[in-house]
């Protein structure tokens, strides 16, 4: 049981900070994401669960622009950013994880933070650089890493790191840009059982310094813990929203999920 988080509860009243309205998205003649209508709220903890296939990363590129709709519209804090390139989306405050991780391995956790800091202020991913951006990029990556509580490792390789330690860096890289959403694809894939509470608790810690969180997840007791509500695809359509309660009895979502394994 992760301990309870200290961010005030958004309440229904809350504007959106993210919205999708009739989103659809596929592939060919295949519909991936059918007529999604979802509303983030400001400072919400919301979970995206559904079994394998049923389109929850899929969800995520289109937010945040690696996949372009289809039809229908993302909005960010009310404003229309359907057509946006991914960069311009971070930009405005849309920082995004995925679900197999995007380090180097072989340079330092420092290193990575500082190539984070630069990539979001617009820089090129140089090791080689103006010193007056360096010494900047490398502030506030360092400040990241405090954030995630990785500084006492800034100068190992990231290759030596375990995979919860990867995770958090990945987080890391994330806040170099200050974003007002984060969405996290499985942010507890890979990482052993030991280490999914502490970063667990670095995702909390993140979400309540005021952050809105979206969280693709698998492991079912963190989402019914962390989340304010929890958002049920399947299929590529959107089952149902409403609070852990809610979700948890809800005979529809029960029958989504029977006879699936994972
Ligand atoms: N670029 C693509 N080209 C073709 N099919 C795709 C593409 N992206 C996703 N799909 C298909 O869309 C469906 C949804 O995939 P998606 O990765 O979004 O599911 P998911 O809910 O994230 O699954 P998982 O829990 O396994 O991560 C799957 O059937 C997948 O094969
Ligand atoms: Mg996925």
């Amino acid at each position: 049981m992760v301990e309870a988080s200290t961010a005030p509860t958004p309440t229904d009243q809350a504007a959106p900070v993210l919205a999708t309205h009739a989103l659809t998205w596929g592939v060919g003649g295949f519909t991936i994401l059918e007529d999604i209508d979802l509303e983030v709220r400001t400072g919400e903890f919301l979970s995206v669960i559904g079994p394998n296939g049923a389109g929850k990363t899929s969800l995520l590129n289109v937010i945040s622009g690696t996949n372009i709709a289809r039809s229908g519209r993302v909005e960010l804090a009310g404003e229309d950013i359907t057509g946006l390139r991914p960069a311009l989306r971070v930009r405005r405050g849309l920082g995004r994880t995925f679900q197999t991780s995007s380090l180097f391995p072989n340079l330092t956790v420092a290193e990575n933070a500082r190539l984070g800091a630069q990539a979001s202020r617009g820089g090129s991913l140089s090791l080689i650089s103006r010193p007056r951006w360096e010494d900047a990029a490398t502030q506030s990556g360092l400040q990241a890493l405090g954030e995630v509580g990785l500084a006492n490792r800034a100068g190992d390789l990231v290759a030596d790191l375990s995979h919860g330690d990867k995770r958090k860096l990945e987080i890391a890289l994330l806040l170099c840009s200050d974003p007002d959403v984060l969405l996290l694809d499985e942010p507890t894939a890979g990482v052993s059982v030991e280490e999914v509470e502490p970063l667990v608790r670095v995702i909390r810690d993140v979400h309540a310094r005021g952050r809105t969180v979206v969280m693709v997840e698998h492991r079912m007791e963190l989402v019914v813990d962390a989340s304010d509500r929890i958002a049920v695809l399947h299929n590529g359509r959107l089952l149902t929203v409403g609070s852990p309660d809610e979700v948890m009895a809800d005979a529809t979502v029960q029958s989504a999920y029977l006879g699936e394994t994972d």
